[in-house]
């Protein structure tokens, strides 16, 4: 059963800290091998879940299973099996970034020089590895919290951030790096709150706000048409003046020098037709995808 189960189920979790609840009734299954997305704005309950799911802290309702095991009653099958990197990595800041890796390979029966040298390649890590963590920068310490996390080759990995103090050339190793992962058969769990980060990295999103689950879904299901064109012409205000004046254009309005409007029953070669009957022939017109910032600000009521 174990080896079919999925890599994390939530059952109702649920923590309250007095009366605050943090997380609220989570249910939540990702699939083996799934890049999955974890979204919500600060305070969403995002840290707090996956501490529960690594067994740092316990549910005050409901239960976590990872890979099919309930987590804090299975910790020695479980844990071996999952790398982590929650908030800012805990670090030696008077050891070096490779004596590090061998203190937790020590906690976690041994990693191999040869290992070590691997994760460092994966993370960008080498030639830095010698110096004493307290010289590293804020992304040289993620990357080292991330090295950690694979270490020990694990079947999931759970990482709450990981972009966190990564400078754009960083973030594009990441994400290499964690769609390749994913490509082996690990499954991926990442929080955040950047929603272009996992958009571009997730194949599955689930939203959280105020520690409720909002929505989980595909993301291209989530980046579908939002039934809105965008339209290049000289004179925006003069074209959303007049689309102002029909009935299937009310919405329409100027954005970034571009005017967005939706189209006579939804087509977009009917808005072409009006805009060239109407003496506005416009240089480009493509249907607007939503991204996953308007989706967020629309599922939690505008505040991400
Ligand atoms: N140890 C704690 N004691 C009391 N309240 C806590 C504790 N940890 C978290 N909380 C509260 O639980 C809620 C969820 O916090 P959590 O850290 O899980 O959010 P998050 O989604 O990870 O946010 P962020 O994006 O800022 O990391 C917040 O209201 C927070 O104040
Ligand atoms: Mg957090």
């Amino acid at each position: 059963m174990a080896s079919t189960a999925a890599a994390i189920r939530t059952i109702a979790l649920s923590k309250s800290y007095g009366s605050r609840l943090a997380v609220d009734h989570l249910d939540l299954q990702v699939e083996r091998a799934e890049l999955f997305g974890f979204l919500g704005p600060n305070g969403a309950g995002k840290t707090t879940t996956i501490r529960m799911a690594l067994g740092l802290i316990a549910p005050t309702g409901g239960s976590v299973e990872i890979l099919g095991h309930e987590v804090r009653s299975h910790r020695a099958q479980v844990l071996p099996r999952v790398g982590a990197l929650v908030e800012s990595p805990a670090l030696y800041a008077y050891l070096s970034g490779r004596d590090n890796l061998r203190a937790i390979g020590d906690v976690l029966g041994g990693a191999s020089e040869k290992r070590i040298d691997e994760v460092l390649e994966i993370v960008s890590l080498k030639g830095r590895d010698r110096d004493k963590v307290r010289t590293y920068s804020m992304g040289m310490k993620q990357r080292l919290g991330l090295a950690m996390a694979l270490l020990n080759d694990p079947d999931l990995l759970i990482l709450d951030e990981p972009a966190n103090g990564l400078d754009p050339a960083g973030i594009v190793e990441m994400r290499d790096l964690l769609r390749d992962l994913a490509a082996e058969g690990k499954t991926v769990f990442i929080s955040s709150h950047v929603l272009t980060e996992v958009q571009q990295i997730c194949t599955r999103v689930a939203i959280i706000n105020h520690g409720k689950l909002v929505r989980v879904a595909p993301v291209h299901d989530l980046l579908q048409s939002s039934g809105e064109y965008e339209v290049k012409v000289d004179a925006p205000a003069e074209l959303v003046a007049l689309l102002r004046l029909q009935p299937w254009a009310q919405q329409a309005r100027v954005e970034d020098g571009l005017v967005i409007t939706p189209a006579p029953e939804g087509r977009g070669r009917n808005l072409i037709k009006f805009l060239v009957d109407n003496g506005q022939a416009p240089d480009a017109v493509s249907e607007r995808q939503k991204d996953l910032e308007d989706i967020f600000l629309s599922l939690t009521g505008g505040n991400p």
